[in-house]
């Protein structure tokens, strides 16, 4: 059964029916309807959370430098984009309704040290264990009934303070679903508030549980318990309460996890809006294919995507050389088809080489590019107007070309390299080459999400013509050179 979208409004019925389903077998009384326990039921709820905490990747997002603070954990799964863009969306709008913006016009990516993203167990939450013999109370693995899979073990941890805290955890996972359980505490506040996420996992739509509960129900009442079943307040939702959505979710958590098969793991779970990103961009190959080979062999060993800004005359010489960067996923952009300074060419001119940049990058298999970088940087307005594309400059010059110093490189992105920058390197000098799987080091180190250009903009529109040095705070674009992100190498 396919979960519905969220804004479909008549299958959300459905699953309105199904929530208040669960609010009435919530007041049923204990002991009387318990589905047996099976043992191997057991086990699979185990190994399911094992398959979900083995798959999922960290993601810290700490900002101690404007107040309230933020301490965000979250967990993302490859393959599983509406998980989480939802969960980013609700992110992004607690930071903003707490004001954690601190004054700024919009929240930027905080730059986070990598070794503060919290070890993958710490985002399953231990099925309440129920002992099947009797019909009372959890004997083991909580304390009493009330608390039983009640609260988020991290929020628990601290007192309620200045901070706004956020998490969000695996509560079950198996067959076709994930549920999740997303909590934010602002600062003051006693409880955090909290929603929770059933993840279809072969049709990646993700529908929130927590929306469809009246007042009286918390979503944090919400638990899985250690044979796969459903609970509220620490008892059993009885299988026979649910709706025919309740109980496929229901019985997929005593099924085993299938996770999705195919997903670039390299691309991180969430955007560039939340996450300190950078581009790391090549421009005027593509050169010797020797050397773009090795760059090619450092960026997959890496895990990171390129943006390449190739001349329409190289990608002629070595289609070759194009068709592997397409293969490995990274983005192919125009650097015109043979360098001219374009403030310095009529309109004819900068039409004609850009045009024949496009077409050359189109038949070698790469599609027409969205992007193109002005060579030398040199933009006027009588070129800009006949581009026909947006103009990605730069705000960290490695100047890599003048001093063909593999160190140099290196300490330049490792000093300047900010969350949105745009940094400018040229895979045709063997010293850029030899820099490379450093400088990917050097990105991951800093706690950096090594994306490319396209994804740097994500949820921004690009203009034709107009200038872009690096992503600025939230939405905001750095498209001047006076912005106060943009470096003066
Ligand atoms: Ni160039």
């Amino acid at each position: 059964m396919p979960l519905p979208s969220p804004g479909r409004p008549r299958l959300r019925l459905a699953l309105a029916a199904a929530g208040l389903v669960l609010i009435l077998a919530g007041c049923v009384p204990t002991g009387t309807t318990r589905e047996s326990a099976n043992p191997q039921d057991a086990q699979t709820v185990q190994e399911n959370l094992a398959v979900a905490a083995n798959n999922l990747r960290s993601y810290a997002i700490l900002d101690d430098e404007f107040a309230p603070e933020i301490r965000a954990h979250l967990f993302g799964i490859p393959g599983l984009r509406s998980l989480s863009s939802v969960t980013e969306a609700r992110v992004l709008a607690a930071i903003e309704s707490n004001g954690s913006f601190g004054g700024r016009a919009a929240y930027s990516p905080v730059l986070t040290d990598p070794a503060a993203r919290r070890p993958a167990e710490r985002f399953i939450v231990a099925p309440q264990v129920q002992d099947p013999r009797t019909t009372g109370a959890p004997t083991s693995g909580a304390s009493d009934a009330g608390t039983a899979g009640k609260f988020p073990t991290e929020a628990e941890e601290s007192e309620p303070g200045e901070r706004l805290e956020i998490g969000n955890e695996v509560l079950a996972a198996g067959g076709d679903f994930l549920v999740s359980r997303l909590w934010v505490r602002g600062p003051g506040d006693d409880r955090p508030q909290a929603s929770v996420l059933v993840t279809q996992i072969s049709t990646d739509t993700t529908v929130d549980i927590g929306d469809l509960f009246d007042a009286e129900v918390d979503a944090a009442a919400i638990a899985v318990d250690a044979f796969g079943h459903v609970t509220l307040e620490g008892s059993q939702v009885p299988e026979k309460s649910l709706t025919a959505l309740g109980r496929t979710v229901s019985k997929s958590l005593r099924t085993p996890l299938a996770l999705p098969a195919a997903a670039d793991e390299r691309r991180p779970d969430y955007s560039c809006s939340l996450l300190p990103c950078v581009a790391l961009t090549y421009d005027d190959g593509p050169g010797d294919p020797e050397g773009e080979d090795s760059l090619l062999d450092a960026a997959a060993e890496a895990g990171v995507r390129l943006t390449y800004f190739l001349l329409g005359r190289n990608v002629a010489a070595y289609p070759g050389t194009v068709e592997r960067m397409v293969d490995q996923g990274h983005e192919i952009a125009n650097h015109t088809h043979s360098h001219p300074q374009l403030d310095r060419s009529s309109p004819a001119t900068v039409r004609a080489q850009v045009r024949q940049a496009d077409d050359a990058i189109e038949a070698a298999g790469a599609g027409r590019p969205e992007l193109l970088r002005p060579p030398f940087g040199a933009l006027d307005s009588a070129a800009a107007g006949v581009l026909g594309h947006p103009a990605i400059l730069w705000d960290v010059d490695t100047e890599d070309w003048r001093h063909k110093n593999p160190g140099k490189v290196v300490a330049s992105v490792a000093r300047d390299a900010r969350p949105g920058s745009i940094v400018l390197m040229h895979s045709i000098h063997p010293s850029t080459i030899e820099a490379s799987p450093q400088v990917f080091r050097t990105v991951a180190e800093k706690g950096l999400y090594a994306v490319t250009t396209s994804e740097l903009f994500a949820g921004v529109e690009l203009s034709a013509g107009a200038q872009y040095y690096c992503r600025g705070y939230g939405s905001e674009l750095c498209s001047n050179p006076e912005h106060p992100a943009v470096l003066r190498n």
